[in-house]
């Protein structure tokens, strides 16, 4: 009878495995975040440190730009590719599936034209995992007031809710112009942090503005 018993008891036991485990491989998740969030919690794909390293995403463009100056490198490139040498992040440059006009006035009128329209200049190449990252820098030049639109081509396409959002941007006098609020309302399950905003013409006249931030932060 004891036998019986036992074989009973083990034999129930082994359901209560094999349900637990049947119902852990196959959750239904609600969206990508959640995916990564429980891979995560399992540890299966990110390590402690790739998790701390920032991964710096920007949009920029080279050619002539105000007051007059032609760029080989723009203004905001410069200033991530000096972010990802502090913070050892890692880069990743939205360039557009057909470039912008190296003319100036010509890429205002054309930016303006996108803004208008709320259009979405198509991104070259394949987006950059996001997934590993829990802290992101997101840099843009201010045009027309706003961050370009084929930032929020980006934005349309990856969820960085739940991350750390660090927002740097340049411009030639609007500030940030509505640019946090933009990208805010993208994200509103993100932790942000404090930005940091300059004038473009200026991005490498000093850099201790920018290391004093960077400083605020941990990095
Ligand atoms: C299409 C376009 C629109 C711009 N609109 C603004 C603006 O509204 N306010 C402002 O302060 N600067 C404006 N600028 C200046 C840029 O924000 C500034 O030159 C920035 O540093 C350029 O960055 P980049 O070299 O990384 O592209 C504009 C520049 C361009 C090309």
């Amino acid at each position: 009878m004891r036998k019986v018993v036992f074989a009973v008891l083990c034999s129930f036991l082994f359901i209560l495995v094999v349900v637990i485990d049947i119902n852990q491989g196959y959750t239904h998740f609600r969206d990508s975040n959640d995916i990564r969030s429980a891979t995560k919690r399992k540890g299966t794909t990110s390590s402690a440190s790739s998790q701390k390293k920032p991964l710096i995403i920007y949009f920029s463009r080279s050619g002539t730009n105000y007051p007059n100056v032609h760029l080989k490198i723009g203004h905001t490139k410069q200033l991530a590719m000096f972010i990802s040498d502090k913070t050892h992040g890692d880069q990743y440059e939205i360039v557009p599936a057909k470039p912008y006009p190296k003319n100036y006035q010509r890429t205002v009128d054309q930016a303006q034209r996108e803004q208008q329209n709320n259009l979405r200049p198509s991104i070259k190449g394949k987006l950059h995992d996001v997934s590993k990252y829990r802290t992101i820098f997101i840099g843009y030049p201010i045009w027309w007031n706003e961050p370009p639109m084929i930032v929020r081509t980006f934005m349309d396409h990856e969820n960085l809710n739940g991350k750390t959002i660090i927002p740097f941007s340049t411009n030639e006098g609007s500030g940030w112009g509505d640019s946090l609020q933009i990208i805010k309302r993208y994200y509103p399950q993100s932790h942000f942090l404090k930005g940091f905003s300059v004038t473009g013409s200026a991005v490498d006249n000093d850099h201790s503005r920018v290391n004093r931030w960077l400083a605020k932060l941990g990095y």
